[in-house]
């Protein structure tokens, strides 16, 4: 005779043979057993999908003409493009505080020195002949980079001049502030006569143009 914990063990046993048997690899075109559904599945409409809602059939919806994005309004137009409404360069946009020159120093040597060397002579590493860099790196103690205007230098760094690529995508328009007050710190203290020559320091021929993009900066 079985006792009753035995019969109930083999009910048990055939119960789990026979539900886990569900659980092999057959397919089903029914949708997957969801038992907490919770917000998964809503209705809503999709980016770059259609939608019969709307009578011109897209799901998204164009913005008014005219329209900015929250936080781009970017009125100042010399913070953001180193020029003033009459298209003269700007000076420096904002009070400049020691947080800034110390933010500036930083991403020079982040972005600028590898190329114009840490005191601004041109001479960074890339310079060295070895790298056979085509242009020499300008140095910033040329008189007529001291008499540029800083939204000369921010224009520069952001659209790039001749040899020399844009940073506009690396470098946010406040860092690049940040950075012009940093070049104007290495033309005070000048170049010292020890640092070490890397490259020629002439300056190309082409470099005597005016230095003017016509590229609005961001
Ligand atoms: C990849 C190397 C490289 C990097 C990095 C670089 N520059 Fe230059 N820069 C150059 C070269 C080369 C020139 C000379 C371009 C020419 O005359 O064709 C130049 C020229 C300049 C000039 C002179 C522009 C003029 O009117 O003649 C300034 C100012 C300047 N760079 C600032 C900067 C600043 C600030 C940074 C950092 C944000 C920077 N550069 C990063 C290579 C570089």
């Amino acid at each position: 005779m079985m006792t009753r914990t035995a019969t109930t063990r083999i009910v048990l046993t055939a119960a789990a043979v026979i539900l886990l048997a569900g659980c092999r690899g057959t397919t089903s075109p029914e949708p997957p057993v969801h038992p907490n559904p919770n917000m998964d599945t809503q209705q809503k409409l999709k980016p770059q999908r259609s939608s019969a809602f709307f009578a011109d059939g897209k799901a998204m919806r164009t913005p008014p003409e005219g329209s900015v994005a929250r936080g781009e309004l970017r009125e100042d137009a010399a913070f953001f493009t180193g020029k003033n409404d009459d298209g003269s360069y700007a000076a420096m946009p904002f009070a400049v505080e020691a947080a800034d020159l110390e933010r500036g120093a930083k991403r020079y040597a982040i972005y600028c020195k590898p190329c114009h060397g840490e005191y601004g002579d041109g001479k960074g590493i890339i310079a060295d002949p070895k790298y056979k860099y085509p242009i020499p790196p300008t140095s910033y103690h040329e008189q007529r980079i001291k008499d540029m205007a800083d939204g000369n230098i921010f224009e520069v760094i952001s659209n790039g001049i001749r040899n020399m690529p844009s940073y506009r995508q690396q470098i946010p328009v406040r860092d690049r502030w940040c950075i012009v007050t940093h070049v104007r710190e290495l033309q005070k203290h000048g170049a010292p006569a020890s640092a070490p020559a890397a490259a020629q320091t002439q300056t190309p021929a082409s470099t005597t143009t005016e230095t003017t993009t016509t590229e609005t900066a961001q």
